[in-house]
């Protein structure tokens, strides 16, 4: 069922393209088939998720104030339903691959009593979820059996593309534009994939450090979590996240030889900063990897390693460069021999709170 792949993790990631085609076909002919009556007379949105869909909402909060200026709140489900924020005509927008996470359900149970119209993102058909929600969209991502997400999480991104280009308030050739880039996104995860003995070369570099940090900025800052969390997870090497301008408020201190820095380069008004950053961190000894576009012949001054993307719209590098970082998690974890598709302590779905 594997497929000949060794794991289902590596088997999952490489459905990624039929997955994003799978999703956009759902949901995409000429024009974007989402009916957002669900954002009908709403003055904020509040994203209700953890773990990896934590940080797809993340990215979702980035392409919706960015493309809508709509304004966008993230929180953690299990933090949600203690604190009770304002829900001000709000609509939530629960993210679950499994539809069963317990502090997500309750969340969600939680925005409604508080007032709040909620839509939910959800893999698996039919899920509680989807009985609780008054809107549901669902990711084409099929089974994942891994307890790493990883094609769900792009499949979610997916959505997230279509529902922020729907609220957009962009002129639509801009749109069009945009939805045409992301009808490319399938053809340049392969890419990613064929290249896949070059990235697996880094990673087995780094598969004998204890700590990592990885950097970003702009969208490049969940993309790093997501990145980390890939890595602590199924090669349990600590790995913290950090926006790049954070370091020197206290990180900075972590650096040196024994800590190797990865920084996702997005080719947007954030490069050059992320440039000085990469040379601040350098400067401290830090082995850094970089993941940027192909054509990016400045960054390989100043890094050790490069992991190359093929060149895309600067929101849609969360694509590229997640799935770059997923299978840099993938072979560093084999590298060092841990049971990849049931990391210790996890559990695909949590269902507890
Ligand atoms: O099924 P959900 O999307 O609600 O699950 C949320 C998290 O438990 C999940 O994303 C977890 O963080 C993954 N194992 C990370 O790879």
């Amino acid at each position: 069922e594997k497929g000949g792949y060794e794991h289902f993790m590596l088997k999952e990631i490489h459905e990624t393209p039929r997955v994003i085609e799978d999703t956009l076909f759902e949901y995409l002919s000429e024009d974007i088939e989402i009916d957002a009556s669900f954002s009908a007379g709403i003055s904020e949105i509040v994203f209700i998720a953890c773990g990896t869909s934590y940080h797809a909402s993340l990215i979702g909060k980035y392409l919706i104030e960015k493309l809508s200026g709509i304004p966008v709140r993230v929180e953690f489900a299990s933090e949600f339903i203690y604190h009770h924020p304002p829900m001000h005509r709000a609509l939530a927008i629960a993210i679950t691959q499994s539809g069963e996470t317990a502090d997500t359900l309750e969340a969600m149970r939680i925005a409604k009593k508080l007032g709040a119209r909620t839509l939910a993102i959800v893999n698996v058909l039919g899920s509680t979820a989807t009985r609780i929600a008054d809107h549901v969209l669902y990711t084409r991502a099929g089974p994942e059996i891994s307890v790493a997400a990883t094609k769900s999480f792009i499949a979610q991104l997916i959505v997230l593309y279509l529902i922020a280009l729907k609220l957009s308030r962009m002129p639509g050739s801009e749109v069009s534009r945009l939805v045409e880039e992301l009808r490319i996104m399938p053809e340049l995860v392969r890419k990613i994939l064929e290249r896949e003995d070059e990235i697996r070369e880094i990673a087995e570099r780094l598969a004998g450090f204890e700590n990592m940090m990885y950097i970003g900025r702009g969208i490049g800052v969940p993309i790093a979590m997501e990145g980390a969390l890939k890595m602590k997870e199924i090669s349990y090497i600590h790995a913290e996240a950090y926006p790049a301008g954070e370091l020197k408020h206290g990180p900075f201190a972590l650096l040196g030889e024994q800590t190797p820095v990865v920084a996702t380069l997005v080719p947007d008004d954030t490069y050059e900063i992320m440039l000085n950053n990469i040379k601040e961190v350098k400067a401290r000894d830090s082995i850094v990897v970089a993941v940027a576009e192909e054509n990016d012949m400045e960054v390989e001054k100043y890094v050790d390693h490069v992991i190359r993307v093929p060149r895309t719209e600067h929101i849609f590098t969360a694509i590229t460069h997640s799935v770059a970082l997923q299978l840099l998690a993938y072979y560093a974890a084999r590298k060092r021999g841990c049971e990849i598709d049931k990391p210790r302590n996890l559990a695909k779905s949590v269902t507890v709170e």
